[in-house]
């Protein structure tokens, strides 16, 4: 049987047991999930069980590790496959047309929360190796490292590489954990944004005021909070604090130019989004300013009287989440410096401010040019029968600068989701279609990784 028919053979089961991982509601962010996150863990280290892998689960100071490895092929490659099985917040509930947690079908589409974000295309390539577990020996040595601080911030990951170092070393480690291009258009993502992310409390007076006994009068933080928001940017959407820009990485022309081939239209993103207009940085098209240029954005804004009605209140205190995507060249810790020494000095008198770092993340750029990512292109095309593109991503997976620091590996992230699967929003997705071929994707890149270290020792 070729592969093509074993995974469509056994489809009914993959999706049953995602079915089953998408039914815990491993929330890493909400400390009440934590139970959860333990039987997350502890159905992976089943499966993988299963599979015949060595595998546990690792305690960290935070949610656990699932680490599993079968290495049955000598003298060829191996393979780190990293996913997560954590998953952002089901909240607002309200917007979804079926619970977060009860995974639905609907067109030809999995709801649930973590569909695409990560379950769905990790647990592709636990079924991707089952599936070529049915021709025989893997054709590679092949480790899992399933996280569960992913959405967090992965603030325990790093310290468990260093302490895993030997344990986890390998000769490429594949992510599949984004969005592709486009249906149509199958992808290697060679570049991640990273990410600073603070908050910023402002105090006016000791209490939340009349605002008629004193309005006029006294300071109002949320006021105060709102102009020190729009002093952060200026009119041409660029950032102002004092060097934010220093030593970013400039596009090349022959990014430029390979993206600007690629099939994209502003008036069709923005009507994707229902927005009416894209508002950004002057001088950059809509995919520089996604992955090649720094962002600056209030997540969320609180202060005075949120509830039904109206309430006559000046706020005495206000805040906001801000995040700030980064990309090479900026340095997460030096950028959260940066804007907590700048604020104090845009904010009005009579603002007591405080700006505190919650968490970051190192921005990438990987090196196209090396035997595994032709590898991935292999499989790529192989499945979706299309020459596949080189794309940057937004998004953030903060541990991947230190895959490459650390674990000394090329890095391949190939994609199977889609930014219309909405990861982080009400109704997320996965196409059923799209289970499907990352499953015989990650099959088949598992083939071409062996042959590419065999043509490797071939040639040395
Ligand atoms: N899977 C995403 C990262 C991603 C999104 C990569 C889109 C490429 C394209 C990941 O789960 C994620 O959401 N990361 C967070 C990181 C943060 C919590 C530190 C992000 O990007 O917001
Ligand atoms: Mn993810
Ligand atoms: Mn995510």
């Amino acid at each position: 049987m070729t592969l093509k028919d074993v995974v469509e053979g056994t489809y009914a089961q993959a999706q049953d047991e995602l079915f089953e991982l998408l039914r815990i509601a491993s929330v890493s962010a909400d400390p009440a999930y934590k139970p959860e996150m333990q039987r997350a863990a502890e159905y992976l280290e089943g499966k993988l069980s299963t599979l015949g892998f060595t595998a546990r689960i690792d305690a960290t100071a935070g949610h656990p590790v699932v680490y599993a490895e079968r290495l049955q092929a000598p003298g060829a490659p191996t393979v780190l496959i990293y996913g997560h099985y954590d998953v952002q917040p089901p909240a607002p509930l309200d917007k979804w047309q079926t619970p977060p947690f009860e995974p639905t079908i609907r067109e030809g589409r999995i709801y649930a929360r973590g569909a695409t974000d990560d379950k769905g295309q990790a647990y592709a390539h636990v079924r991707g190796v089952e599936a070529l577990l049915t021709q025989g020996e893997l054709p590679v040595n092949v480790k899992f490292l399933l996280e569960g601080e992913e959405e967090i911030g992965s603030p325990n990951l790093e310290a468990y590489l260093e302490a895993h170092a030997s344990e986890l070393k390998a000769d490429v480690i594949v992510i599949s954990d984004g969005s592709r291009f486009a249906p149509d258009v199958p992808t290697v993502t060679y570049g991640l944004r990273g990410l600073s992310y603070v908050e910023v409390h402002v105090t006016g007076a000791n209490r939340d005021l009349h605002s008629g006994s004193y309005g006029g009068a006294a300071p109002n933080a949320i006021n105060m909070l709102a102009q020190i928001i729009t002093r952060l940017k200026d009119d041409q959407g660029r950032i102002t604090i004092p060097g934010f820009y220093d030593g970013i990485e400039d596009l090349t022309d022959e990014e430029r130019h390979m993206w600007a081939q690629l099939p994209h239209d502003d008036a069709e993103f923005a009507g994707s989004i229902g927005a009416s207009a894209l508002p950004g940085e002057a001088g950059y098209t809509t995919l520089e300013r996604l992955w090649a240029r720094p962002t600056l954005d209030v997540n969320g804004i609180w202060g005075g009287y949120q509830g039904k009605g109206s309430k006559t209140v000046i706020a005495g205190q206000a805040g906001a989440k801000i995040s700030m995507r980064l990309v090479p060249g900026q340095d997460p810790e030096r950028i959260t410096r940066l804007i907590q020494e700048y604020i104090p000095t845009i904010a009005p008198e009579g603002a007591q401010v405080e700006v505190v770092g919650l968490h970051g993340g190192q921005p990438v750029k990987i090196d196209l040019d090396n035997a595994y990512v032709r590898a991935a292109g292999r499989a790529l095309e192989a499945v979706y029968g299309k020459t596949p593109s080189f794309t940057r991503g937004g998004g953030s997976i903060p541990i991947v600068a230190a895959f490459r620091s650390l674990l000394k590996a090329p890095v391949v992230l190939v994609d199977f989701g889609l930014n219309a699967d909405a990861p982080h929003s009400p109704n997320e997705s996965f196409a059923v279609e799209d289970y499907r071929n990352g499953i015989l994707t990650s099959a088949a890149l598992l083939q071409e990784l062996g042959r590419a270290g065999q043509s490797a020792q071939d040639s040395a």
